[in-house]
């Protein structure tokens, strides 16, 4: 199994949730952009004032999580520890077989990965100066724990698009994003989203 042959191939920026262990053993669950390096390799640019920068540094490695679940990728964005309460903490997870990280349960497939190299970086977007950590990593293990295909649903897009604009204080387009999330998710699941998302917007 290579990292190309479930999409994280040289020059494409996926989304996924990363897991790692904090230093007193409980798990962590952050959505994060990895860009496909070529060959086993991936970079993810952590933010170091994340948590899962900081276990990645303390452990040398994580899990990359490739899921399908909105409102997972609202959570982990927004709840747990550092970011109010501890839900995400508590999350469903299991231990890897190879690298010391833990990855969800629920998850489509799971990538382990080692730690290569980190490098610093400071940089200035439109959220203004961020500080951040390019971390090299290599895929030791790849699992496939469900080999079906999922087909593209906007709803899971437009949960992410709210996921990013709020994990950076932005509530500019959510309400847009959440007519896409009423519209093409099934009617639980949306309202499960539209509930989340309305208890952190103004
Ligand atoms: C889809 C998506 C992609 C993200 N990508 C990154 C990223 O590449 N780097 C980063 O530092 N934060 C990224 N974030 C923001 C983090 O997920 C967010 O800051 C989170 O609260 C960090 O959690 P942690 O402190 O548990 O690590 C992303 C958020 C979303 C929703």
């Amino acid at each position: 199994m290579v990292l190309s042959s479930i999409g994280i191939c040289r020059g494409r920026l996926s989304e996924v949730i990363v897991t790692t262990y904090h230093s007193d053993g409980a798990p962590n669950a952050a959505p994060m952009g990895v860009l496909g390096l070529g060959g086993d390799n991936i970079l993810l640019k952590v933010h170091r004032d994340t948590d899962t920068f900081e276990n990645i540094r303390r452990e040398g490695c994580c899990v990359v999580n490739v899921v399908f679940d909105p409102l997972l990728f609202l959570r982990c964005a927004l709840v747990g520890r550092h970011k109010g309460s501890k839900v995400v903490e508590t999350l469903d997870v299991l231990r890897a077989k190879v690298v010391s990280a833990p990855y969800i349960k629920g998850t489509n497939t799971y990538v382990e990965a080692e730690l290569l190299s980190c490098e610093y970086v400071n940089r200035r977007d439109s959220f203004g100066p961020a500080s951040v950590a390019k971390m090299t990593l290599k895929a030791v293990n790849i699992v496939v724990l469900s080999p079906f295909p999922v087909a593209p649903n906007r709803g899971l897009f437009a949960a992410i698009e709210i996921a990013v604009s709020l994990s950076r204080g932005m509530e500019k387009d959510v309400q847009g994003y959440l007519e896409v999330v009423k519209k093409t998710l099934p009617p639980e699941e949306s309202e499960a989203v539209v509930d989340f998302v309305n208890s952190f917007v103004g």
